[in-house]
């Protein structure tokens, strides 16, 4: 089968995601290693759960001038992610330059349009109240640099599918299962697993329905067997 869930090592409490890796090695296609897994933990950290598995997606959402872009996507590729981010507002010069010196294969995503936006910030910053028109303006230019591939909020999967065609590849987080009530979560625009691969998402960022599951092999193995 192929995997589809990424699993999002969130946390501070570090002997408890190494175990949580190992448990769930099995299921997953990746493991998102993001800021506060980096920050806390750092390339060390990264390296451990690397050698547990080996697909890493690395979530460090990058955004600065294209030399600096450049030379952090260089380093970020000696440590062989197999996927890793960069901001699609910092500009055509940046997305290209992120790409100049991969050698080892990671493939950059661009983070679209931030979930945590509505359509007033939108219109604040961007100047754009229609945040779909502005998601869909900003995956063109992504695709056009010769980026790999989208972060998008699942409402979008449908809208980014149909502006980058079928070859880039769009993940997706704010992914919740059908059963799953859990009203401290901060997520808001939700959908489930097997509506978001339906409408066009290749891989699904998932972090607390498994990593604070009870069962957490047996919440992600449920999660699968909807996908299937
Ligand atoms: O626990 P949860 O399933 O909400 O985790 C989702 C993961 O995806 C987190 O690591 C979060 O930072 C990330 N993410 C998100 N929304 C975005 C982009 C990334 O929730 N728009």
């Amino acid at each position: 089968m192929n995997k589809k869930i990424i699993v999002a090592l969130d946390g501070n409490n570090f002997s408890k995601l190494i175990k949580l890796a190992k448990n769930l090695k099995n299921e997953v296609y990746a493991y998102k290693i993001g800021y506060e897994f980096f920050f806390n933990f750092g390339i060390d950290g990264y390296k451990k759960i690397k050698k547990i598995f080996p697909n890493i997606f690395l979530d460090l959402k990058l955004h600065d001038i294209p030399n600096t872009v450049e030379q952090g996507i260089k380093a970020i590729d000696k440590l062989k992610p197999i996927l890793t981010t960069i901001h699609i507002s910092g500009g055509d010069n940046m997305h290209k330059f992120s790409k100049k010196k991969i050698t080892n294969h990671s493939k950059i995503l661009g983070v679209s349009i931030l979930t945590s936006l509505d359509s007033d910030q939108t219109e604040k910053y961007y100047n754009e109240k229609n945040v779909k028109n502005l998601v869909k303006k900003f995956v063109k230019y992504a695709k056009k640099n010769g980026l790999d591939g989208i972060v998008c909020s699942p409402l979008e999967i449908k809208t980014v599918r149909k502006a980058v065609g079928k070859k880039m590849i769009i993940v997706v987080p704010g992914i919740r299962p059908a059963n799953y009530s859990n009203k401290k979560d901060d997520q808001k625009r939700i959908i489930t697993p097997l509506k978001a691969i339906k409408m066009g998402a290749d891989y699904l960022v998932i972090g607390r329905p498994i990593t604070s599951a009870k069962n957490p092999l047996k919440e992600i193995k449920e999660i699968n067997n909807s996908i299937k």
